[in-house]
C-alpha cells in the first residue's frame, strides 16, 4: 500500500531539531516532571511490565471525567492524538466512502482517508468569516456516501474556536444524514480566555472525539492521547490497536494520570505561556500590517498569517530554514499557498529571536 506523505509532520520530523529557531510547533514549551507534580523517586520501584492494552483504569477514569456522561468504557488510550485519529478513521471508513473535512485542518485525517481509498470532500473556512464553517455549506456538500464529518476544535492551523451554536448546527446536519462526527479536540484546554470550547461529545451520539496530552497540557513527549466513543466502537478500536501498539507505554500512562489530576494547573500554565507571548508576536505582526493579515488566535499557540510578499509559501519556508535556520509551516502543507503558520508557545526570547530572523527575510522580499 502506498501512503501519501504527511507533509507537515515530515517537514517537522526532519528539520525541527536541526534549526536554531523552531517556530513550527503548535504546542507550548513542554512542562517538566516537576511542573507536572512528580518526583522521579516515585518511580524507583515500578516494574516495567506491559500496561493494560486499552490504558489503565485510573487513566481512563480520569479521561472520562472530562466528558459529560462518559465512563472508562468510552475511552481507549492511544499513542498521542495521532494514533487516536488513525483508529477513529479506520473504525468508520470503508474504501469508496466520502469524508467531509472542514478545512484548513491538521492534515492527518485527510491523508488517512486518501491512503485507505476514501474521497475527501472539502469545506473551506475563510479568514473573512472568522475561519468559522457555514453549516449550510456543509449540508449542501454531503453526499449519500458521506460517512463522517471531520473537524478540529479549537482549530489547527487557525487557532479559532467553533462556538456552541456552530457545534449544534453541524451536529444537526450530521444527524439528518446519519453521518459520524470525528471531532479532534486536542487543543481543548488551550483557550486563551480560559473558557472551554464546546465538545461534540454529549451533543450527538455518533461522535468520536480524539484527545491528547500534547497540546493543552504541554506534555507531548509522553505520547499519550485517547479516543472517546460509544462503548461498542471503543471495543472495536481496541481490537484495531492490537495491531498498532499492543499497549500504551506504562510510564507515560502513569505520568499521564498525574497530568490529568493536575490539569487545571497545566491548563493555566499553557494559557499563561500563550497570553504572555502573544503581545510580542502581535507587535511583530503589527509592524508589517500592510503586508500581513491574521486573526487573533483564540485556542492554541499558533497563528495562520496571510502574506502579500511575492513568493510561494514552500519556497519561503525553505529559504527561512536554509538561510535563517528558522522553521515555520508553509501554507502549502494545508493546501493554502499565500499563508504561513507560526507557533509562538515556547520561551518569549526564543520566539522573539526567531521572529527577528523571519522579519529580516520578509522585509528583504518586500523590496
Ligand atoms: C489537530 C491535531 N490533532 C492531532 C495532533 C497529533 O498530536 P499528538 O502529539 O497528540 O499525536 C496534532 C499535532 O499537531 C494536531 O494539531
Amino acid at each position: 500500500m502506498k501512503f501519501r506523505t504527511f507533509e507537515m509532520e515530515r517537514w517537522q520530523s526532519v528539520y525541527e531539531n536541526a534549526v536554531e529557531f523552531n517556530l513550527s510547533e503548535s504546542g507550548v514549551h513542554p512542562a517538566t516532571l516537576a511542573e507536572v507534580g512528580l518526583d522521579p523517586q516515585e518511580f524507583a520501584d515500578i516494574r516495567l511490565s506491559y500496561s493494560p492494552s486499552n490504558g489503565t483504569e485510573r487513566f481512563r477514569r480520569l479521561a472520562a471525567s472530562l466528558q459529560d456522561g462518559a465512563s472508562p468504557d468510552n475511552i481507549l488510550v492511544t499513542i498521542g492524538g495521532a494514533e487516536a485519529n488513525f483508529h477513529a478513521v479506520m473504525r468508520v471508513l470503508e474504501p469508496g466512502d466520502d469524508a467531509l473535512l472542514i478545512l484548513p485542518n491538521y492534515m492527518e485525517v485527510h491523508g488517512i482517508v486518501e491512503n485507505f481509498g476514501g474521497r475527501v470532500i472539502p469545506v473551506w473556512t475563510r479568514m473573512e468569516n472568522g475561519w468559522i464553517p457555514d453549516p449550510d455549506e456543509i449540508a449542501a456538500k454531503i453526499t449519500p456516501k458521506t460517512k463522517f464529518i471531520s473537524l478540529s476544535n479549537p482549530n489547527n492551523p487557525t487557532a479559532q474556536v467553533f462556538g456552541a451554536d456552530i457545534v449544534k448546527a453541524i451536529a444537526a446536519v450530521a444527524g439528518k444524514h446519519g453521518c459520524w462526527i470525528l471531532s479532534d479536540e486536542v487543543y481543548r484546554g488551550a483557550e486563551r480566555d480560559g473558557v472551554r470550547s464546546p465538545s461534540f461529545w454529549g451533543i450527538y451520539p455518533k461522535t468520536i472525539v480524539t484527545q491528547s496530552l500534547s497540546k493543552a497540557y504541554g506534555t507531548p513527549g509522553l505520547r499519550i492521547g485517547w479516543v472517546v466513543a460509544p462503548e461498542e466502537d471503543i471495543a472495536a478500536m481496541w481490537a484495531q490497536s492490537d495491531y498498532t501498539k499492543i499497549a500504551p507505554p506504562l510510564m507515560s500512562d502513569l505520568v499521564g494520570c498525574r497530568v490529568l489530576e493536575n490539569r487545571e494547573k497545566l491548563y493555566a500554565r499553557t494559557r499563561e505561556l500563550i497570553n504572555r507571548n502573544w503581545p510580542g508576536f502581535r507587535k511583530w505582526l503589527d509592524q508589517r500590517a500592510g503586508m500581513l493579515n491574521w486573526l487573533e488566535p483564540k485556542g492554541a499557540a499558533i497563528c495562520m498569517v496571510k502574506y502579500k510578499h511575492p513568493i510561494n509559501s514552500t519556497l519561503l519556508a525553505e529559504r527561512l530554514r536554509t538561510e535563517k535556520s528558522t522553521l515555520i509551516v508553509p501554507g502549502d502543507h494545508f493546501g493554502m499557498d499565500g499563508y504561513v503558520r507560526f507557533g509562538f508557545g515556547t520561551e518569549e526570547d526564543y520566539t522573539h529571536a526567531g521572529l527577528v530572523r523571519v522579519g529580516e527575510m520578509l522585509d528583504s522580499l518586500k523590496q
